[in-house]
């Protein structure tokens, strides 16, 4: 097809590259998984030239007929890969100059592989983005099960991980459905944004060719046709935004797997883990590790490195295409992979969990949760804020002194504190009357709750 040894470009060259320069240059060995996705793009290429009359129907037909034998070929492992023919594009081009000879060669026409790579990476990115989405509803799924098997149970609420004010489960596990549906809002945002038609770019300023480029938006799945033909070629945006997204997903799947980490420590003593997945020791017989969400959290690292990396390599690129655009793939590859896997791991991991509400009920009393609820209710007798506050401090310090709750100080104590507290002030104290006192909407107060849980059953009921 060309005079350098099944090259796509041979003809101003005298000379092959070296092999070392074949070796360094190709990214056959990472972006053949991109061939559903070209072929996808290649095959309403090949519609659009027939369409304009370009190509023949028969040509037309013949190019499909063959790109879904090469896809094929491919799907059952019968494809050479090859380091000299540079990446999959030029793969599958080959392949099909090597069946259809004269009509192959038409394929490429108004397309360059700059315009072509950019549309199979956004099918590409499309599709896993929609699967990463499924993903998420999931996890969601788990959460608002586990939210619906723990009603009742309370769990101390910590801010810097000191106990701070109780919260019912049912509000621990939606906090987590809250986070991941901002993450697959963000997913879908970024969606529609990326869906516009990079082909017809061309190298970088279009065709003189009579494309029809809003055809084959309509053919892939595209809203419409991206606007300016040296923004298109060059634009990696949507990888950004796609692994930024992951990226914060990634850092919500590694702090909620800290906290279990922690939770199913002897100390915390908060959850089972069910042993399907955890580990053991190969030295201590007793151990059981909770090495996924170990992971997990590591993973974390992984995918947020994929977008420094992606970003260093955008960093000061001319317009418009750039060899250096190759450098995306492996990054959001690794990203979206590991993404995958975590959330596939972690919705079973969830649904076999189980909080131990004997061990969490045994020390709930314990660091004071009722404090907060105490001062609101000064507060609603018409102590000023700050004086409430102060009071319940010294009331607290008594405690302290006396190894005891609030709810055990005798009623002098607080009378001595507060003029007449005692004796309305045991109605509010201890955990579950401090629960019970919540009553802002998106509080951890049971009604709030009830309707929280209420709301997220029948949104994911109806996706
Ligand atoms: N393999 C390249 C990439 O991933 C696409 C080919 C464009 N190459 C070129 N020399 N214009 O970006």
């Amino acid at each position: 097809m060309s005079t350098q040894g099944g090259k796509t470009w041979g003809g101003r060259f005298t000379a092959g590259p070296d092999a070392l320069v074949e070796a360094y240059t190709e990214s056959i060995s990472f972006d053949k998984r991109l061939y559903r996705h070209d072929i996808r793009g290649s095959q309403a290429h090949a519609r659009m030239l027939s369409h304009v009359g370009l190509i023949s129907p028969d040509e037309s037909i013949a190019l499909i007929n063959a790109l879904d034998a090469i896809g094929t070929q491919i799907d059952e492992g019968r494809m050479t890969w090859r380091r000299d023919l540079e990446d999959i594009h030029t793969h599958i081009e080959v392949a099909l100059i090597s069946q259809l000879g004269d009509t192959g060669r038409k394929l490429h026409t108004g397309r360059s592989r700059n315009d072509q790579v950019a549309t199979a990476m956004k099918l590409w990115t499309r599709d896993t983005l929609d699967r990463v989405v499924v993903g998420i509803t999931a996890l969601q799924q788990a959460f608002v099960d586990s939210a619906a098997r723990e009603q009742g149970v309370i769990l101390p609420g910590y801010t810097h991980l000191q106990r701070a004010q109780p919260v019912l489960a049912t509000h621990y596990f939606l906090a987590y459905v809250e986070k991941l549906e901002r993450d697959r809002t963000r997913l879908l945002d970024a969606r529609a944004r990326l869906n516009l038609l990079p082909l017809g770019a061309g190298a970088l300023a279009g065709s003189s060719l009579p494309l029809d480029r809003a055809f084959v938006a309509r053919e892939l799945g595209f809203d419409g046709v991206a606007a300016n033909s040296l923004d298109i070629s060059s634009d990696r945006d949507f990888l950004v935004e796609f692994v930024s997204a992951l990226t914060l997903l990634a850092v919500h799947l590694g702090g909620w797997a800290e906290e279990w980490v922690l939770w199913a420590t002897t100390e915390f003593g908060f959850l089972e883990l069910s042993d399907a997945f955890c580990t053991g020791s190969s030295l201590m017989p007793q151990k059981k590790n909770p090495d996924v969400l170990e992971l997990m959290r590591g993973r974390t690292a992984r995918v947020a490195g994929s977008l420094q990396r992606l970003l260093m390599l955008l960093k000061g690129l001319p317009l418009a295409y750039n060899r250096d655009l190759q450098e995306d793939k492996e990054a959001v590859f690794d990203a979206a992979d590991t993404v995958e896997r975590s959330l596939e791991v972690a919705a079973p991991l969830v649904a076999s969990s189980r909080l131990r509400s004997d061990r969490i009920k045994a020390r709930l009393e314990e660091g004071f949760l009722d404090a907060t609820t105490l001062l609101e209710h000064l507060v609603k007798h018409g102590m000023p804020m700050r004086t409430a506050h102060e009071s319940v401090g010294k009331l607290v310090r008594l405690c302290e002194e006396n190894r005891c709750r609030l709810a055990e100080l005798a009623p002098e104590r607080f009378n001595e504190v507060v003029p007449d507290l005692a004796p309305g002030v045991y109605e509010v104290l201890g955990v579950e009357n401090a629960l019970a006192a919540f009553r802002t909407e998106g509080s951890t107060g049971p009604t709030m709750v009830k309707a929280a849980l209420a709301a997220w059953q029948a949104r994911l009921l109806a996706r």
